[in-house]
């Protein structure tokens, strides 16, 4: 386990870039699984979670080839359908491969994800779907087994999904007749998914909106993509821009992938520059408080919501911050209070009072995007923070210790010592 060492106050400039998208390029892989061909991905980023992605494709039989952000898979050799626990408990996005197992073999057996670190995170939503296809689902020693031709069904999502409507997506393209599917997700992530699907062969339209319309194909084929720049790590780097920036270049931030955080960060006083996909930010003499509420796309993304709470640390008064997608997603705010935050928490709403002198302190990361708020917090703290845990950055951000000290941060990976671990 390795851990951040954070000397903060440095102002940050310069130029970074995006990487591909981590929650784009997981179903996306798992979607090749659905017809026995090859495929090839670019701007595949190197992360925990692509590399689980692989080991799990080829646990099922795929070949995989990943060098330089390139991805090759070849599904012609696929014979093993199932998920086996040890790599879905490590991984929840392991799901994804259902609806294109089940779509390709008629039967798979892929392990129940557990809860997770800010709760029970269920599935429910994902059997729906597979029932309504017609699918048999029993549960068999922790592990959802699903049998049967899948034929085409309406398909309701009660709640928005991201992952209920991937997996739902994946399993009607090769289902017999039409499938229609409502309430669907349509963030980024999706559309890409379903952008894909129909280069290889797929029938969808409404692509970009609730309603997705699927016609069930008889044959599907391989093909290229390229993934899309991921719009969290780019809105993580914007944010830190507006903490601790002297004009950050952020090269791959899609605008149109952006726009409830652009917003927030404009009305907390953050000038932008915006171009075709690079946006320039700089700390302004004074931060404003901005309440946030999280919404599925296009409105505030849960896997922003710490990183704002951090930011608004800085902010010249009180901010509320609430999370309406996940209500416990809230790991990071004692750990920002070890900082010097001022944060009250009350159910699924942090009132954060700012603005703060935070000062370095050891921090532990708990998910991803909590580690990622620990990170700004420890760019404009007072002094060294060290952020113990960093794994949980390893599954989501390519490389982001090398990505800050490119823009002048003072920030560097050690590896935990020995009595830290055991603890
Ligand atoms: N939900 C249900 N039943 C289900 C599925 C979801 O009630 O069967 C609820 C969830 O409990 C939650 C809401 O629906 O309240 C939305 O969850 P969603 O299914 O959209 O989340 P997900 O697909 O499991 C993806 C991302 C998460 C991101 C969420 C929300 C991937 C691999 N993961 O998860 O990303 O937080 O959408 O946008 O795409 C991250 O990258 O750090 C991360 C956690």
């Amino acid at each position: 386990m390795d851990k951040f060492i954070i000397e903060g106050r440095y102002a940050l400039s310069g130029e970074v870039s995006i990487s591909g998208a981590k929650n784009a390029v997981l179903p996306i892989m798992a979607a090749s699984l659905l017809w026995p061909d090859r495929y090839v991905l670019h701007n595949v980023p190197c992360l925990h979670d692509t590399l689980t992605m692989a080991r799990l494709m080829e646990i099922i039989g795929a070949r995989v080839v990943f060098e330089h952000n390139r991805m090759e898979i070849d599904t012609t050799t696929c014979n093993n359908p199932e998920a086996p626990y040890e790599m879905v408990k490590t991984m929840r996005a392991s799901f994804y491969v259902l609806g294109p197992l089940a779509g390709r073999f008629g039967r798979c057996r892929v392990s129940l994800p557990g809860g997770c670190n800010w709760g029970p995170r269920p599935v429910d939503l994902h059997l729906m779907a597979m029932k309504t296809l017609g699918a048999d689902i029993t549960l068999d020693g922790g592990y959802i087994i699903a049998k049967g031709r899948l034929k085409g069904g309406a398909i309701n999502f009660d709640t928005s999904s991201v992952g209920a409507t991937g997996n739902a997506l994946m399993a009607a393209v090769l289902a017999e007749g039409e499938t229609v599917l409502t309430n669907a997700a349509r963030e980024p992530e999706i559309t890409g998914l379903a952008r894909f699907l129909q280069k290889m062969g797929a029938r969808i339209d409404g692509i970009g909106t609730t309603t997705l319309h699927v016609t069930g194909q008889k044959e599907l084929h391989g093909t290229e993509e390229e993934i899309i720049p991921d719009r969290i790590e780019a809105a993580t780097f914007l944010i830190a821009g507006a903490m601790a920036g002297d004009k950050v270049k952020i090269n791959g931030a899609r605008e149109d992938h952006l726009t409830a955080l652009l917003g927030n960060l404009e009305a907390a006083g953050v000038v932008l520059k915006r171009s075709d996909e690079v946006i320039e930010v700089s700390r302004p003499s004074t931060l404003q408080p901005v309440d946030m509420t999280t919404a599925p796309y296009p409105g505030y993304p849960t896997d922003l919501q710490a990183q704002w709470i951090a930011f608004m640390t800085q902010a010249e008064g009180s901010s509320v911050v609430r999370d309406e997608i996940y209500l416990d997603r809230f790991a990071h705010v004692p750990e920002l209070a070890r900082l010097g935050a001022r944060i009250r928490l009350e159910g699924n709403t942090a009132t954060v009072e700012g603005p703060t002198e935070l000062i370095g302190a050891p921090v532990m990361s708990t998910d991803i995007r909590a580690s990622a708020s620990l990170v700004l917090a420890a760019l404009v703290a007072r002094g060294t923070s060290e952020i113990s845990r960093v794994y949980h950055l390893d599954r989501g951000y390519e490389t982001i210790e090398k990505k800050f000290a490119g823009l002048g941060a003072r920030i560097e990976r050690v590896a935990e010592d020995y009595l830290v671990q055991k603890g």
